[in-house]
């Protein structure tokens, strides 16, 4: 094995195997936010990164793809449904999503986590040059950081979670809280989006692990905190993640992207007003939420359907886990009634397609929406809302913004919404849609300039740079 000075740990490659009905197979790009963060980032530098190739029981070799050095990790059937599915997505994603859903705790799903991080953790190590920075990724790693100290403690450890770190009375409901706490205190830095998750996690290491009061928590807005454990000091801080903003506002100025925005405009019937959605299937992101806010105001005769439609991508994810299928069947439901109720013949009100598409035409997407609505319950950061504003170089289009999700704390000039407050959520999606182009130009040109200031450059020197290490740039 090639070894690195500066690798990646995360539970999916960047890249996805998809095994087609023929029997073939091929790369496409991962799903989720992660990806799309840190792979402009690690691709400019020579990085290597460790991760599942998303199919079971997939045998590949470490292989090279644009610059980028993969090693994969592989999973059996049954690690992955105990693993991924089980203590990943039934156990942590809803207990640090503040329960929307039940999670599950079972030992078998325990049982297999640790072995696979402990396998994560053997992989890191060995494909990790002496003195080498590794950077552990999310919650579905959280034992590596120790794992891998453990193996090697030569190296400069960090650990970021992409998720909410939930609130200590949620965290205190997992049976292996201890050992998650003292996982991640292997790592030398360990960061959250936010400043309230660092106090979290600052609080739940001196409760569970024994470490000695410290004051550190004072720190950790503005520098991360540091905790004393054993001979070493853990410091933990908040940095917001966030995108390539100039590229992707590079790629919105693009007239093939521009043509191709007309294209999708005219192609929804020419409407005054198009809403947008772009979110991974998830019931943390609250797409019926917005669903029945927009039924609501068409029964109300706030909205004409023979102005406004609604476009929601909707990228599969997570299919065979139980609450995933309920929530799928939940939201196509309430598209085909409201469609039902408020279609003309080659007009519906709702276009929902579950598919997920390229960047290309997801920035065209983003250029022809006149509102974006992010409507999550609860998420760690949000990308798209940024990702919206980034390619808005025209200061066109309105953003209404759920306070639950880490990106509102950033984007105070959007139309902030309570997602649990249905006439709230009516209300700013009006506003929204009928918003003064003045003060719409506004909004966006604030909200520009947070996004652009603030890239996932920005982000993940600043964690490097906390963490003691500045991988060369090539
Ligand atoms: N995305 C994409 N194609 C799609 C839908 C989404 O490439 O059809 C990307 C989107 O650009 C964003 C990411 O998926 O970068 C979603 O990240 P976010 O943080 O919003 O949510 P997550 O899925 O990580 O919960
Ligand atoms: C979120 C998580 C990532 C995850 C992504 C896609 O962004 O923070 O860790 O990779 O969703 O989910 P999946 O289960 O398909 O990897």
């Amino acid at each position: 094995v090639q070894r690195a000075d500066f690798v990646v740990v995360a539970n999916r490659l960047p890249v996805d195997l998809e095994r087609l009905d023929d029997g073939t197979e091929r790369w496409r790009r991962s799903p989720g936010g992660l990806v799309s963060a840190l792979e402009p980032f690690l691709r400019a530098r020579s990085g290597a990164w460790v991760g599942w190739p998303g199919v079971a029981d997939a045998d590949v070799s470490p292989f090279t793809e644009e610059g980028l050095r993969l090693h994969p990790v592989r999973l059996s059937a049954t690690e992955m449904r105990d693993y991924y599915e089980g203590f990943s997505n039934g156990t942590l994603w809803p207990l640090y999503h503040d329960v929307v859903v039940p999670p599950a705790f079972h030992r078998s799903w325990w049982n297999a986590y640790v072995r696979v991080n402990q396998r994560f953790a053997e992989a890191a190590a060995e494909v990790a040059a002496p003195g080498a920075t590794v950077w552990v990724q999310d919650y579905q790693l959280q034992l590596v950081p120790a794992m891998l100290r453990e193996r090697r403690p030569d190296l400069r450890i960090g650990f970021f979670l992409h998720i909410p770190f939930p609130p200590i009375e949620l965290f205190m409901q997992l049976p292996w809280r201890t050992e998650i706490i003292r996982g991640l205190l292997g790592a030398d830095l360990v960061g959250f989006h936010r400043p309230g998750g660092a106090q979290n996690f600052l609080w739940l290491s001196r409760r569970l692990a024994g470490l000695e009061p410290s004051r550190a928590a004072v720190g950790v807005r503005t520098k991360p905190g540091v905790v004393p454990f054993g001979d070493r000091v853990v410091r933990v801080g908040a940095f917001p993640i966030s995108i390539d903003s100039a590229g992707l506002d590079a790629l919105a100025r693009r007239r093939d992207i521009q043509q191709r925005a007309r294209e999708i405009r005219a192609e929804l019937g020419n409407p005054r007003k198009i809403l947008l959605g772009v979110d991974r299937l998830d019931y943390t992101k609250g797409i019926d939420v917005r669903l029945f806010a927009l039924r609501e105001l068409l029964e109300d005769g706030r909205v004409d359907p023979d102005d406004v439609v609604m476009v929601q991508l909707a990228t599969p994810s997570r299919e065979r886990v139980e609450h995933y299928r309920q929530m799928r069947e939940d939201i196509e439901r309430e598209v085909g009634r409201i469609n039902g109720e408020f279609s003309r013949v080659g007009r519906p009100p709702v276009h929902y397609l579950h598919t997920s598409v390229n960047r290309e035409e997801l920035v065209a997407f983003y250029t022809a929406a006149d509102v974006m609505v992010v409507t999550p319950v609860r998420d760690g950061m949000n990308l798209v809302c940024k990702e919206y504003v980034a390619c808005r170089y025209d200061l066109g289009g309105a953003l209404v913004l759920s306070e639950f999700a880490g990106a509102a704390a950033e984007l105070t000039s959007a139309f902030l919404v309570n997602p649990h407050d249905l006439d709230g959520v009516k209300n700013a999606l009006h506003a929204a849609l009928t918003v003064d182009p003045a003060e719409g130009r506004r909004r966006m040109r604030a909200l520009r300039r947070q996004v652009l200031t603030h890239d996932v450059d920005r982000w993940a020197r600043s964690f490097l740079e906390a963490l003691g290490s500045q991988p060369h740039t090539e």
